[in-house]
């Protein structure tokens, strides 16, 4: 039997329609489609039609009384948000790092020093995978239940074959067992590990001719990611490793320019990554070549905010015409954070989008930026079933409100995981897709 479900008469539906194929650069980023009075019909977990309440209800009305009723009067409905960079599957928190740089040490000291990237490099390796996938899980809960349907994993906390494989297979089971939907990159390039910080090269050899194949071979990632920085991996050596993944299938995407300018959104560019992520300090040269190549720019205020750093420059890269996408970059060092409802308030406030534009970058042009795009991003037919409801009045508030959860109700493939603001208890007890 046809399962169908009928989302009433919502202040304003926002569906986001018209960038399937292509990301929103420029103004289009503003054009967000939103219905006054709107309805979404949903079948077998996708979305059937989209359109005002009365329409709706014109078009179904023999199909509608059986169908299970969500009434969103008074609310906003958009598409359920997309989080485009996280490094999810992590053991431990770095508390004591934080109370180190608020007495002024900086990230890449502590980092240097052994801590940092380091510090959850070993928590995770002494993790056992049934450790990893319940903390991963319950994060999963929280992504949802800040309105997110879909999040991009990174591995990068194993740093050997072994350990790298320990994340992606938890990330793989949590795709499995977890309704939220998981797509996964591997890092294996996040740092040196710090019994070899003088032997770099050997490391990068390791990760090209050991990592790449094996997790390619298993079909553990859809990317292939770098931390392209001063200090961990050269442009030179990132070049070759993302040339290296793409050989063995893997999509490159790049953490370009985070702490100095180095050449990252160049780097990206030419390789043809599908994302550079972060570009605090990306030079004009390199948002210019970014924007030529097609190279989504994912950005991750959260991560200025908490590394008390300069923000990246949306506005230059939107008027660039680089397609800009937001992200919670959520990890236990720069940003520990799931909210990425808060990302969006820091979008507007402190690098001045717009509020139409993060909502874009939340969803649609996040979904591009790990290739869901077909799939996920918009309420357009045909579409997942991904849908949040925020007891908001207007989209606006969204933005506008913030350090609070405005999520009412989240949908993930046509079924309902999250009401009255709170994940339904089967999930956090046994999770299932
Ligand atoms: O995206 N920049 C590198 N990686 C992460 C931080 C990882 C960590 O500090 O644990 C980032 O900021
Ligand atoms: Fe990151």
């Amino acid at each position: 039997m046809t399962q169908t479900m009928y989302i009433s008469n919502a202040a304003e539906v926002i569906t986001m329609q018209g960038h399937t194929v292509k990301p929103a650069k420029k103004a289009a980023m503003s054009e967000i489609h939103v219905i006054e009075n709107g309805s979404v019909f949903i079948k077998d977990g996708k979305i059937a039609d989209v359109g005002t309440d009365e329409e709706i209800r014109r078009k179904y009305q023999d199909e509608i009384h059986l169908a299970e009723h969500i009434d969103a009067t008074g609310k906003v409905v958009t598409p359920g948000l997309v989080d485009p960079h996280t490094h999810l599957v992590h053991a431990g928190t770095r508390e004591n790092e934080y109370a180190m740089r608020l007495k002024g040490k900086t990230y890449m000291e502590i980092m240097n020093a052994g801590g940092g990237i380091h510090a959850t490099t070993r928590a995770t390796k002494e993790a056992s995978h049934a450790t990893l996938y319940e903390q991963s899980k319950k994060r999963l809960n929280q992504f949802l239940e800040h309105g997110v349907t879909t999040v991009e994993a990174k591995s990068g906390y194993g740093l050997s074959l072994e350990d790298e494989m320990k994340q992606l297979e938890v990330a793989k089971q949590l795709e499995q067992d977890h309704p939220v939907d998981l797509i996964s990159t591997f890092m294996g390039a996040h740092a040196v590990p710090y019994e070899e910080k003088d032997k770099p090269e050997i490391f990068v050899d390791r990760v090209i001719n050991e990592m790449i194949p094996a997790v390619s071979e298993k079909k553990l990632a859809v990317f292939n990611d770098v931390f392209c920085e001063r200090g961990v991996f050269t442009p030179e050596q990132s070049k070759r490793i993302l040339e290296a993944g793409r050989k063995h299938g893997l999509i490159p995407k790049i953490h370009a320019d985070e702490i100095e300018p180095y050449g990252g959104a160049e780097l990206a560019a030419e390789v043809g990554a599908i994302s550079a992520d972060h570009l605090l300090k990306a030079s004009d040269e390199g948002i210019q070549k970014m924007a030529e190549a097609d190279v989504i720019g994912v950005l991750l205020p959260g991560t200025a905010f908490f590394l008390m750093a300069e923000y990246a420059n949306a506005r230059k890269m939107i008027d660039a015409g680089v397609p800009v996408a937001l992200s919670t970059d959520a990890n236990p060092g720069s940003s520990p954070t799931i909210s990425l409802p808060f990302i969006m308030n820091l979008g507007c406030l402190n690098m001045r989008m717009t509020p139409e534009e993060v909502l874009t970058s939340t969803t649609i042009n996040a979904a591009h930026a790990i290739g869901c795009a077909d799939q996920v991003g918009s309420l357009e037919t045909g579409k997942k079933a991904d849908v949040t409801i925020w007891n908001v009045p207007n989209y606006l508030t969204l933005s506008y409100q913030y350090g609070m959860n405005h999520v009412d109700t989240v949908i993930k493939g046509g079924e309902q995981l999250v009401s009255g603001g709170s994940v339904h208890e089967k999930l956090s007890l046994s999770a299932s897709k």
